[in-house]
């Protein structure tokens, strides 16, 4: 494991620890879906089948994730078609990755450019309980206001536990960058690559473990659940990497995949 890794993988553990005593740490203030409705969304895993991080399918085999969520290849697996992530349903579908595209310019201290593709080992079979998401266009804006639905797991306990732990969905609307960006709430820490959603009054939110989750609007996968301070505070909405920004990216990588695997 290289030193990166390994620090990841330091913070990981401690921020699960952290989690863990928090208590409830899941999306806040939503629902739990229909089970099976929302039939994107993966559990990112570690191998021993810890929930860290949520994901979602753009095709049977790529997953997009948090740059964030990166704990290194060996250690990590892919479920789709989970609801309840401590009941064997038999819907499940559990893949490994064949190696992980981080984006090159993602910082760790600044949290820009939060995003990862996944290209799965063996492509996931699409069917009643398992489906992928569309992207948004490259670059398309959306509009402030508009409601939007991030779902996923938060982090279960590092022993495996025994508390139930289905899906749990919220909806939100998107928050102008110049007030995420102001200073009565992150002061300059908003880049064009990141979007915010929540309610003025918080209250709902993504929270740790959502992370690399997709928040969907209009149908379409616009942000990936990166970054915030807190989960459901007034003051700090949820932030989310801009998908619309990496849509060239995201297409000309899983391109240039099959192209060189042609040659
Ligand atoms: C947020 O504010 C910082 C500091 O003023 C600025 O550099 C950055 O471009 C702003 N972000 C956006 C999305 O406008």
């Amino acid at each position: 494991m290289d030193l990166l890794s390994f620090v990841l993988c330091v913070l990981l553990e401690a921020l699960a620890v952290y989690s863990q005593d928090a208590g409830e740490e899941r999306i806040v203030g939503g629902y739990a879906p229909v089970p099976h409705s929302i039939k994107y969304i993966v559990s990112v895993q570690t191998t021993n089948r810890q929930h860290f991080c949520g994901g979602f399918l753009v095709s049977p085999s790529w997953v997009i994730t948090a740059a964030h969520c990166n704990i290194g290849i060996e250690r990590m697996m892919i479920v789709a078609g989970d609801y309840s992530l401590s009941v064997y349903e038999g819907t499940e579908q559990e893949v490994f990755p064949q190696f992980l595209v981080t984006h090159p310019q993602y910082h760790y201290q600044t949290n820009n450019y939060d995003i990862m593709l996944i290209k799965l080992k063996t492509p996931v079979v699409l069917n009643n309980y398992v489906s992928i998401v569309l992207l948004p266009r490259d670059d398309a804006a959306i509009p402030v206001g508009t409601m939007c639905r991030v779902s996923g797991w938060g982090y279960t306990s590092p022993t495996g536990g025994s508390i139930p732990s289905s899906l749990r969905t919220v909806t939100l609307p998107i928050i102008s960058s110049a007030k995420c960006n102001s200073t009565g709430s992150f002061n300059g820490r908003i880049t064009e690559n990141m979007l915010c959603a929540g309610f003025d009054l918080g209250g709902k939110d993504a929270c740790q473990g959502d992370s690399g989750g997709p928040l969907v609007c209009d149908g379409r996968a616009y942000g990936v659940v990166s970054w915030g301070i807190g989960c459901a505070e007034a003051q700090f909405p949820g932030v989310y990497t801009t998908v619309s920004k990496f849509r060239r990216w995201i297409d000309n990588t899983i391109f240039s995949y099959y192209n060189c695997k042609s040659i």
